[in-house]
């Protein structure tokens, strides 16, 4: 098998959203998300890494040209998400709790066919410096 290298760019975005699930009480949303339940929600610096695993194509060296994912993760999620209410403006997590779960999963989702040449490995999405969650399609 040819050697396969894993590439990643980062992106960062801004955005809103509160945590809470139609399956609970208002009283059980609160318990459980606390401060994350705040009707109003409240804001996250986020950070995404995307990574695409594939071989290198000969001509160019690359396993696909970072400036043209960055343009794809940009024209298809940050475009959508960066200063926008996760709960409300997002067509991708329409009724979704936007925990970095489900980001990170509606992420993926659209990103996985546009991938040009290899494919998508994994979405990592931070929601702080010191809790993130990542997602690779299983
Ligand atoms: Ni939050």
């Amino acid at each position: 098998m040819a050697r396969q290298f894993y590439v990643t760019r980062r992106e960062v975005f801004s955005a809103a959203h509160r945590l809470h699930s139609n399956d609970y009480s208002d009283a059980e949303n609160a318990e459980i998300f606390g401060k994350c339940n705040n009707p109003n929600g409240h804001g996250h610096n986020y950070v995404l890494e995307v990574v695409v695993k594939g071989e290198i194509i000969k001509e160019t060296g690359y396993v696909i040209d970072l400036k043209i994912l960055k343009n794809i993760i940009r024209e298809h999620v940050i475009k959508k998400v960066d200063h926008k209410h996760l709960n409300h403006d997002v067509d991708f997590l329409h009724g979704i709790n936007p925990t970095a779960e489900n980001i990170a999963l509606g992420i993926w989702e659209q990103l996985v066919n546009k991938i040009p040449n290899g494919e998508l490995h994994s979405v990592k999405l931070y929601e702080t410096e010191n809790n993130y969650v990542e997602y690779k399609g299983e």
